[in-house]
């Protein structure tokens, strides 16, 4: 593998060997900078790849989109292209433009790691939520995850889903209009039938900047601890973030017992260490 630009086209073994996290902390590359090129915002990707990049004595440069080039008229082909000439041994990218990352990687010696692109693919997203399940649940064979609500415009939803099936997962995608492009994985509208016999329901963020949706339907997929307790009783729960509390889930239930969403970003760090080493180390 030289490149992680998404889960879809990754084989199962692929994804199993980027599970692998051990040793957690793998102080084996020489030195070095990563190039963390982020076109949209971030908190967690952005932080937990810097992380990431400092546990293998890696230093991450971050390119502001702002004060680059880019600015002045240089495509993100090209800047990608110099900062591999001026030596980044990577290039960790965040875009709006699904595919992108493709295309760099197309055009760059360096390994390209797919950050979130446009509403495509969030690999290394689901890699740490793969391992926030395994880690309790102790497998995914078997699970049944619900993914609700803006799943039309969300790339954590597309890799999680390829991820999650791929490793034996049910996956129910709640919505009002989901892209049916993920085989294997059961459309519905309602958290009824959704939710029903979930071991996780997995929230997601309204996609406000990609796609105005009413009102109406964020109500309606709403998660709360009612919700939860009429439809699935022993669910736990996940969200990507950033959470929009009382839009798409309430307090209660993202600060509440069933919340694996401190383990989510905490394994973030893991996965993306295992991705920088697993591309670099070769
Ligand atoms: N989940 C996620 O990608 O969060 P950030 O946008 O803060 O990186």
């Amino acid at each position: 593998m030289k490149h992680l630009t998404g889960i879809a086209n990754l084989t199962r073994d692929e994804i199993l060997s980027l599970l692998d996290t051990s040793p957690d902390v793998a102080a084996v590359l020489d030195g070095g900078s990563v190039a963390l090129v982020f076109h949209e915002p971030s908190t967690r990707t952005r932080f937990s790849f810097t992380q990431a990049a400092g546990r293998l004595y890696l230093h991450p440069v971050d390119l502001n989109p702002g004060s680059s080039s880019e600015q002045k008229g240089e495509t993100t082909l090209d800047t990608c292209r110099n900062l591999a000439w001026a030596g980044a041994r990577a290039i960790v990218l965040r875009t709006s433009k699904n595919r992108l990352p493709d295309d760099v990687a197309a055009v760059v010696d360096v390994p390209v790691v797919n950050a979130g692109d446009g509403t495509n693919e969030h690999p290394t997203q689901a890699l740490g939520d793969a391992l926030t399940l395994v880690r309790h649940f102790g497998g995914l064979q078997g699970l049944t995850v619900a993914i609700v609500g803006d799943v039309h415009n969300s790339r954590v939803a597309r890799s999680n889903a390829h991820l999650l099936t791929k490793l034996g997962a049910k996956v129910n995608l709640v919505c009002e209009k989901c892209s049916p492009d993920v085989p294997h994985t059961f459309l519905t509208n309602t958290l009824e039938h959704g939710l029903a016999g979930a071991d996780v329901v997995m929230i997601l963020r309204w996609q406000d900047e990609r796609d105005l949706a009413r009102h109406g339907i964020k109500q309606a997929y709403r998660i709360d601890e009612p919700t939860l307790a009429k439809f699935a009783p022993g669910a736990m729960v996940m969200h990507p973030g950033p959470v929009n509390r009382d839009v798409e889930v309430t307090s209660d239930v993202v600060d509440g017992p069933r919340s694996l969403i401190a383990a989510q970003v905490r394994n973030g760090v893991l996965a993306r260490t295992a991705v920088l080493r697993r591309l670099l180390d070769r």
